[in-house]
């Protein structure tokens, strides 16, 4: 990393908000939140936050033409288009991008629906068996059967990344009937990184379209879309969510190529997409982005992601790729030294390459337990259970299943499920330093060495639910937006 890499990089990561909110613990000391979340929703960029304000000052609907505003938020909603595809290294002519819902959700049900239009006569959609819910249930509803290809499994029995020559297999018995693959670029729940080139080049020598859930990439290493030396290997639609992407409030996002989406009327329609309208008929706009953004986007959230990206870009993907590494190798390494944790997926770093995320579970504790415990007396902000990846998580708790129910009967195996479906995740962002690993790890082994103390400190819930017995959340720590909008109201 060269100076200046390093000390804009510094300059970035000091700058988020949130990195010093103080919560009141169990224990009644207050200390700052140590947030290891980032895989469900980033913090918010300072600088992104700085100029998203002053950009209100302009703030205009972009639909609007004339007035000086309408001039300032159209040119800069314009420019956030651009800034997508250069951050995604997709070449301008062939792809558009284009801003959708609250995340990537959105983008996905619609690309299912764009696909399904552009090759109806094609029934089919190769999935992996670890895609996030959102990569997988939109594809069910929109495009035809679903077929999850299994993974690599490594000679340590642990699951991997997409298992190519099984994918290879699938694209052979379907054939013809195949539309398109949609595999995640990461793993939500491990963080293994997928070869989506080497997909990419798989799935087109059989005549599949490619779609690329980025959820989980497009804040972790460095993407190109196309221009490949070999042109198999251009990714066709890539989506990824603005609220991964250290920018909450942002849109999702979806890349996809110009001429899929030209062949095809648009999937939603209203104002701003249209030429013109009559009485039985309308025009629909062939350019693009209008052709795809029906109605008033999220100004202020896809210009919020764009500099946000630009600032990612002017760090070097490859190296906040790297920075990022350092710090979950560094996690996994000393989780993988005590013998209380289980970590799930393939641990070894050489073979099968991670990026954000590490799930894990501390023997013959409850996820649920863990994760509260972790925040409720280390400030540690970490999601547990089963992260919308369900057909995943069952299969990378399968072996400590199968220990588990040796001489059970029929009950205490669905007990023993319900203790076992789920795990913890620990995922991080480029605001996270060695620090942060080092109090977590210490936490764990403090936490594995008090199982027995820690449980009886905690009750379950009707729902399900670990709750501290004696402790509730201090009234400081219960941030309220109608109190604090009550005391505004009756100062007037
Ligand atoms: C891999 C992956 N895909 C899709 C999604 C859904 O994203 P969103 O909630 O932004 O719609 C997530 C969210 O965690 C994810 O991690």
């Amino acid at each position: 990393m060269t100076i200046s890499e390093t000390s804009l990089l510094a300059k970035v990561q000091n700058n988020f908000i949130g990195l010093d909110t103080v919560y009141t613990l169990a224990d009644d000391r207050k200390t700052k939140r140590i947030y290891l979340d980032s895989t469900a929703s980033t913090l918010m960029m300072g600088k992104v936050y700085d100029l998203v304000g002053k950009f209100l000052d302009h703030y205009a609907n972009s639909h609007s033409l004339l007035h000086f505003s309408a001039k300032i938020s159209t040119t800069q909603y314009q420019w956030a288009h651009d800034r997508v595809l250069s951050f995604l290294g997709a070449d301008p002519e062939e792809y558009t991008c284009f801003f959708t819902g609250s995340g990537t959700t959105a983008g996905i049900n619609r690309l299912a629906r764009v696909f399904r239009d552009y090759r109806p006569d094609k029934d089919i959609v190769l999935v992996s068996i670890m895609e996030h819910h959102s990569n997988d249930l939109p594809h069910r509803k929109h495009a035809g059967k679903v077929v999850h290809t299994p993974l690599k499994i490594h000679s340590s029995g642990q699951p991997g990344c997409l298992n190519i020559d099984a994918l290879k297999e699938n694209l052979k018995k379907y054939g013809e009937r195949v539309n398109y693959v949609a595999i995640t670029g990461i793993s939500n729940v491990t963080g293994i990184i997928n070869p989506i080139y080497d997909i990419a080049e798989l799935a087109h020598k059989y005549g599949a379209l490619v779609l690329i859930d980025g959820a989980q990439m497009a804040a972790h290493i460095p993407v190109k879309l196309s221009d490949h030396k070999n042109p198999n290997r251009n990714i066709d639609a890539f989506v990824f969510s603005g609220h991964k992407t250290y920018v909450p409030g942002a849109p999702g996002v979806v890349v996809c190529r110009k001429d899929i989406l030209l062949a095809i009327e648009p999937e939603e329609v209203g104002g701003g997409m249209v030429e013109d309208v009559f009485v039985d008929n309308y025009l629909i706009k062939d350019y693009f982005p209008d052709r795809e953004e029906a109605g008033t986007p999220n100004i202020p959230g896809a210009i919020g992601l764009a500099t946000a990206i630009q600032i990612l870009d002017r760090i070097g993907m490859d190296v906040i790729y790297e920075e990022e590494e350092i710090l979950v190798n560094a996690a996994l390494k000393r989780m993988l030294e005590n013998p209380d944790m289980v970590i799930y997926g393939e641990t070894d770093v050489y073979k099968c390459t991670r990026a954000g995320s590490i799930s894990f579970n501390i023997k013959g504790m409850h996820h649920g337990l863990t994760a509260a415990v972790l925040n409720d007396y280390f400030n540690i902000a970490v999601r547990n259970e089963c992260f919308c990846a369900h057909p995943y998580v069952k299969e990378l708790i399968l072996d400590d299943m199968l220990d588990a129910i040796e001489d059970m009967n029929q009950d205490e195996i669905e007990s023993k499920y319900k203790l076992l479906a789920g795990m913890v995740r620990a995922s991080f962002g480029i605001y996270n330093k060695m620090e942060d690993v080092d109090t977590l790890i210490n936490a764990l082994s403090e936490i594995a060495n008090g199982k027995e103390k820690f449980s009886q400190l905690y009750h379950v819930d009707e729902s399900g639910n670990y709750v501290h017995k004696t402790f509730t959340m201090e009234l400081e720590n219960n941030f309220s937006i109608p109190d604090i909008l009550d005391k505004y109201l009756n100062s007037i």
